[in-house]
């Protein structure tokens, strides 16, 4: 700090992380938990935590005076950050450009700078200096600047993340210092719109909440069993046949990003110093594209019974011994290189069962003279890929100088790999994988990972082979306008163990989070549930008044928008059991959500309802109308709080029927409670809820009536 800074601002130090005597080190806790106590909230909470914060006293206020300024590398952040806060303040906030020095003291300014010291704060860090009469953010990349304006937004009051006026609200920011970095330079979110396809704007929309948590990599799974996602213009049948799935009876669902559509996620993810991973799966998972292009299977043809993408009886795998296959991926690879700046093209290489290759002459002849086949064709995808400039990434089977993407439970094969020299991401199932039930991966398990634990036994080599950490949002549960409350809080726990807080601690980090979920409310960003962790808002009161109410969206729900719902999904792993979730709870008897299982009995299914109410009762109809997949064993319960779930009623003949009190019921779900045979499959029909003689279900005619079980009583019983 310059020394008339510190002499102007008198700051003391805050939780400073490195470099630190041991009685400045107990001093800080005192200060923090005399802070902390008295049912006040932090000043400064902020999510990924800086690496060192000094506090100082007095306040920042921005006001009709306040001004811009920015240098050659930040013009386009300074007018982000300016029209950003310009929504909810309604401040002109003018941004100049830096002319001579001098400008540099000027009071009433925030300036986003490049003037960092390039050797302490690296690539990505920065420096945020707020004084009472000016901001100064320097950092020695754009990178950095970029994130010294995303701690401020976390310095003002939550209100300023709302996209409309805010009256009322004092827009100040705590007199502080705060210099950052990152510890690992791959922070990464996986979007899957393979599965279930997810619109441009979705995915814009991702990257503006990742970028906002300083998360810089978007692996984009554009290619699975269910659709292919990229328009390549030398196989149009790849998106006119591959990208949508015909549900009969004139519904077709789908959906693919153009050239044009790519270019703007491109862009828009490059204005926030986010790199966009492209994923064209190999050799299996491709399902889609071999509907489009079934001469590229072992059988040359098209077996399907299914009239959209999935083809069960083909497999998904390419055949590695019919030499188109190769001319197919370099005309693919070389659009995808062309529409993807990234340096990096992941290539998949996962779960290939290869029982096809075994009964293919063509494969069988190819093995015989390259020994393995799926190591043999990965190197020919690596080959393909590097023609085009690209250094691939994979899930497994990647050779040496690829980027190993670990997703094994706990971590233990991307350790390993590091050790013999792969670079790493960290993408642990049990850690990694949102997509997977709250109540699975908690808040806690995912913030609990440790990228370079002490019992992996790295060498510092190997250390730096562990690139990082990268959320997966598989897609096959959670369709586009779920993203969200499945991502969050999880996200939180990514971001900040990714920027890398070097004494992470639990407790510290959910009070940071109780007032970071008001930013993101006010963001229009729902919050899932914590699980065994409530997080309630915890605000200072002023803010308090100008904040909108957390609230879950509503979904739609035919018949009471009263009884709005989100549904956080079943924990049930890879497989195609995620189909139209919804139409477990649509009023509609005649749909359903199949899914594999439950194979084990803690398996559940999950309704959050926007708000507590209560219910005179609720039914939960699982199985066909003819008897088959009904659950055999379980139970329905309800929660009245977080993790509070009580049994109400158990299944009899695939039905559970509850009669309730007057209790508030939060959630409401099925669980199994008995193993059930692995390939046992489930039809969950409707959750019915009843209140005052009115329920979800939609109007049923009397010949309707006479198909649904019987456990259905008229309505107004
Ligand atoms: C994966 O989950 N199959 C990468
Ligand atoms: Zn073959």
């Amino acid at each position: 700090m310059k020394p008339e800074l510190a002499a102007a601002a008198n700051f003391r130090p805050l939780r400073r992380v490195a470099s630190f005597g041991i009685v400045q080190f107990f001093l800080c806790l005192a200060i923090g938990i005399s802070r902390v106590a008295g049912d006040t909230v932090p000043e400064v909470s902020v999510i990924p935590k800086p690496s060192r914060l000094e506090m100082g006293q007095g306040r920042f206020v921005l006001g009709r005076n306040t001004f811009l300024t920015v240098v050659p590398g930040t013009e386009a952040t300074g007018q982000q950050l300016a029209s950003l806060l310009r929504r909810s303040t309604g401040l002109p906030l003018p941004v100049r450009r830096s002319p001579a020095a001098g400008e540099a003291g000027r009071a009433d300014s925030i300036q986003v700078t490049l003037s960092g010291d390039s050797a302490a704060l690296g690539e990505e860090g920065y420096q945020l200096e707020v004084l009472p009469d000016r901001v100064v953010i320097r950092a020695a990349s754009g990178a950095g600047a970029f994130y010294g304006c995303m701690t401020l937004r976390q310095l003002f009051p939550p209100a300023l993340e709302s996209s409309v006026l805010q009256l009322g609200v004092e827009w100040s920011v705590p007199v502080l210092r705060i210099e950052d970095k990152p510890r690992f330079p791959w922070r990464g979110v996986l979007l899957d719109p393979a599965r279930q396809f997810i619109s441009k704007q979705g995915i814009l929309r991702c990257l503006d909440w990742m970028a906002y948590h300083k998360l810089n990599r978007l692996h984009l799974h554009l290619t699975d069993v269910d659709g292919w996602r990229v328009e390549i213009r030398k196989y149009p049948k790849l998106t006119r046949v591959g990208a949508w799935a015909d549900l009969g009876e004139g519904v077709r669902i789908g959906g693919f990003y153009t050239r044009q559509d790519i270019r703007e996620i491109v862009a828009h993810a490059a204005q926030r110093f986010i790199t966009v991973i492209p994923e064209i799966e190999t050799p299996s998972h491709s399902g889609a594209a071999l509907v489009a292009y079934p001469e590229l299977n072992c059988f040359g043809t098209r077996r399907s019974i299914a009239p959209f993408p999935i083809d069960p009886l083909c497999g998904s795998e390419f055949c590695p011994g019919n030499e188109r296959v190769f001319e197919f991926l370099d005309g693919v690879f070389a659009e995808v290189a062309e529409l993807f700046p990234s340096p990096i093209l992941h290539v998949g290489g996962d779960e290939a069962e290869m029982r096809y290759w075994g009964e293919c002459p063509k494969c069988q002849a190819k093995q015989k003279q390259v020994g393995n086949l799926h190591a043999w064709f990965m190197q020919r995808v690596t080959d393909l890929a590097a023609k085009r400039g690209k250094r691939v990434m994979g899930w497994g089977g990647v050779a040496k100088g690829a980027i190993y993407t670990c997703w094994d439970n706990e971590g233990s094969s991307g350790w390993a790999a590091a050790k013999s020299g792969w670079d790493v991401v960290m993408s642990t199932g049990n850690h990694h994988y949102f997509n997977y039930n709250i109540e699975r991966t908690t808040l806690k398990t995912a913030y609990d990972f440790d990228p370079l634990p002490h019992s992996a036994g790295l060498t510092p080599e190997a250390r730096s082979h562990v690139l990082g950490v990268e959320a997966c949002l598989w897609g096959e549960m959670i369709p586009e306008d779920h993203i969200e409350s499945q991502a969050f809080p999880r996200v939180l726990a990514l971001s900040e163990r990714g920027w890398g807080v070097e004494k992470p601690d639990f407790e510290e980090f959910l009070g940071r989070v109780k007032t970071h979920v008001n930013r993101l409310a006010a963001m229009g960003i729902v919050t899932g549930p914590g699980f065994g962790h409530p997080i309630q808002p915890a605000l200072p009161a002023r803010a308090q008044d100008a904040m909108p109410p957390l609230i879950y969206p509503s979904c739609f729900n035919r018949n009471d928008e009263d009884w709005r719902w989100t549904l956080t999904g079943i924990d049930r792993g890879q497989g195609y059991d995620a189909l139209y979730p919804l139409h477990a709870f649509d009023g509609d008897l005649d749909t359903y959500h199949m899914t594999w299982g439950p194979r084990r009995d803690v398996d559940s299914f999950t309704i959050v309802l926007s708000s507590p109410a209560s219910f005179d009762r609720i039914q939960a109809i699982t199985g066909m109308p003819n008897g088959d997949h009904r659950l055999r064993q379980g139970v329905l319960e309800v929660s009245t709080g977080y993790g509070r779930w009580q049994e109400v009623a158990r299944f009899k003949n695939g039905v559970a029927d509850a009669a309730l009190d007057d209790r508030r019921v939060v959630a409401l779900r099925i669980r199994s409670t008995i193993n059930q045979p692995p390939n046992a499959v489930l039809a969950i029909r409707e959750f019915v809820l009843w209140k005052n003689g009115k329920s979800t279900l939609r109007e049923l005619s009397p010949v309707e009536r006479l198909r649904i079980p019987a456990v259905i009583p008229a309505a107004g019983r």
